[in-house]
């Protein structure tokens, strides 16, 4: 086996103590849990192959929301779709061709794909030798906006974030992370696919607001007022999470670095 590593992606949630990860839904601040556990501990109810939006502005800690989830998952392959060239993973293989793509996603563990540009004609081609790989496989798309846009985005990209849920499909299974500073100018599917939805405070512009706060359920108003009480308790790095299926919106504290 090429990976003896990468076959291992952990049980699924179900198999797990739903019990022991008790946070308070928003409505009711504070949560139950310390805040500087929340975070990690509600990771792990993570299943292995979801979808995973995390939205903010520059610096308001995207990316190290992300990385988080990625480590609890270790070891596991993993694909980090670099657009910005500033994600630091040691061991990382640094490959920017599609060849050099389907060459180390066929023996690397752990890749980092700076894209050399952002034409389109690129884009699918790296995005299709992406999605050939078969899983398991984490695919993390920091700065989703530079990948796609709202009427367009990579055949290859867009099946990898629609597909791959389970053992069964040929990709899958992969967990698919993305992050974006400017949501309302991703392809619709970042949103709509994505069983869990994290928002960072403070509050986004109301462009992004208005794009994501249907797909927790709540108004733009609402969704902001939400995020500014947070951020007004537990400051910078306090995020929202919503899990989409079971229609449940937690605060989250920072995560503790
Ligand atoms: N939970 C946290 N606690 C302390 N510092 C954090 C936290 N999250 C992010 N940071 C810091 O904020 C900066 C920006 O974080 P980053 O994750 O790169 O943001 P983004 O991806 O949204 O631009 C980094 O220097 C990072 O170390
Ligand atoms: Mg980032």
């Amino acid at each position: 086996m090429l990976f003896p590593l990468s076959s291992k992606i952990r049980p699924a949630a179900e198999t797990r103590d739903r019990d022991a990860f008790d946070v308070r839904p928003s409505t009711t601040l504070p949560p139950k849990l310390a805040p500087s556990q929340s975070a990690k501990r509600l990771i792990q109810l993570l299943p292995e192959a979801d979808r995973v939006l995390i939205v903010g502005s520059t610096g308001d800690g995207k990316s190290t929301v992300a990385k988080h989830i990625v480590e609890d998952f270790q070891p596991c392959r993993l694909l980090i779709c670099d657009s910005k060239g500033e994600i630091k993973w040691p061991g990382a293989v640094l490959v920017q061709t599609p060849e050099q793509i389907t060459q180390a996603l066929s023996n690397q563990q752990t890749i980092r794909w700076v894209p050399a540009t952002f034409e389109k004609k690129y884009l699918e081609e790296c995005w299709k030798a992406i999605h050939a790989a078969r899983g398991p496989l984490i695919v993390w798309i920091d700065e989703a906006a530079e990948h796609c846009k709202p009427g367009w985005c990579p055949t290859g990209m867009r099946l990898d974030i629609t597909q791959g849920r389970s053992g069964d499909s040929s990709c899958g299974p992969r967990l698919v992370i993305t992050c974006t500073q400017r949501l309302a100018e991703c392809h619709p599917a970042v949103r709509t696919q994505a069983e869990h939805i994290m928002v960072m405070t403070p509050p986004p512009a109301e462009i992004d607001l208005k794009a994501i706060a249907a797909h927790v359920r709540r108004s733009p108003q609402q969704l902001e007022a939400e995020l500014q009480q947070l951020y007004d308790r537990y400051g910078r790095y306090s995020h929202l999470w919503y899990c989409k299926l079971e229609n449940d919106m937690r605060n989250m504290a920072p995560i503790p670095l």
